[in-house]
């Protein structure tokens, strides 16, 4: 089984400060960096670095070497990543004091895909290969219709929030990874377990996998539902956390790992994840993830 990830690829533009500016308000940051990133591209690394295999297909500009070397670098599969004459995505960071961020996406040749590009890049999946969707692309409606054609399964992040993310064929998806505020925006309900009783009145077929912050996660497929801790750690950065999150869930069970189990390992790599500066670069090697919940159980005991 292989994991397509039709999804964005990003510079971020990152600046830390002291509190994430209001409207009318100038002020100074104490630090800037740019880091490699995109909730695509995040959840590429995710997902390689969990240890499934991961095409990523996506659009870059002249500027986007960088994040075709780095996913290469990380062990994702990038032939199907094309460059056009044209300017990458990038993110602008705030990150403040206590961890939090704010972000601004410009798309560049992220909203540039076709459906052109689509139908090339599916001819290469099949029915038992799986689509990874965020919605930071343009044609995702297409690429949705496409996949389902082709006996695809459908993995949709929704994030970030827009005015049509609604309009989108969002029956046709086989499993949401989402967090909370995105649960509310797609139902217009507040509490954890009306989300996911009105996801599951909206799209009857699909797995719902809620991320609730600092409250941990929960899998619901309308027959089954599994609780996850959130693991205590102090934030440094949670840029990236839940595509860390939604990578390693759709790594781990799509190698046949158990939902319960890919769940502890979707949320202790983002866990360590948010006790590092940037995106891609915090996200944890398997080993790093398995030996962290290792030695918390022996700590345990
Ligand atoms: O989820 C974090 C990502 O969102 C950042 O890397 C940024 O590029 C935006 O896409």
């Amino acid at each position: 089984m292989k994991i397509l990830n039709l999804g964005s690829l990003n510079i971020d533009k990152v600046y830390e400060v002291k509190d994430i500016v209001k409207p009318g308000e100038t002020i100074l940051a104490s630090f800037y960096k740019e880091y490699i990133g995109g909730k695509g591209l995040n959840q590429s690394v995710a997902i390689a670095k969990a240890g499934a295999e991961v095409y990523h297909a996506g659009l870059v500009g002249n500027d986007g070497n960088i994040l075709v070397e780095y996913l290469q670098e990380c062990g994702v599969d990038t032939k199907h990543i094309n460059s056009v004459d044209s300017v990458s995505g990038h993110a602008i960071i705030q990150i403040d004091n206590s961890g939090q961020n704010s972000i601004i996406v410009f798309g560049g040749t992220n909203q540039q895909i076709n459906e052109h590009y689509i139908d090339n890049v599916l001819n290469d999946f099949g029915a038992d290969d799986i689509l990874l969707l965020q919605n930071e692309i343009s044609m995702i409606p297409y690429a949705i219709h496409k996949a389902k054609e082709i006996g695809l399964k459908v993995a949709m992040n929704p994030s970030p929030i827009t005015d049509y993310l609604l309009d989108y064929p969002l029956e046709l998806v086989d499993i949401f990874i989402l967090n909370e505020i995105e649960g509310q925006a797609l139902t217009g309900k507040k509490e954890e377990e009306e989300i996911i009783k009105e996801m599951h009145a909206r799209y009857p077929s699909a797995a719902i996998v809620l991320t609730l912050g600092d409250k941990g996660s929960v899998y619901s497929d309308g027959i089954n539902e599994f609780r996850q801790k959130a693991y205590k750690v102090e934030v440094v950065d949670t840029t990236g956390a839940g595509d860390t999150f939604c990578g390693y869930y759709l790594a781990s069970v799509s190698k046949g790992i158990s939902i319960q189990k890919s769940m502890e390992l979707a949320s202790k790599a983002s866990s360590i994840a948010i006790q590092t500066k940037g995106a891609s670069n915090s996200i944890p090697d398997s080993a790093i993830v398995e030996s962290s919940i290792k030695e918390e159980f022996a700590e345990s005991i």
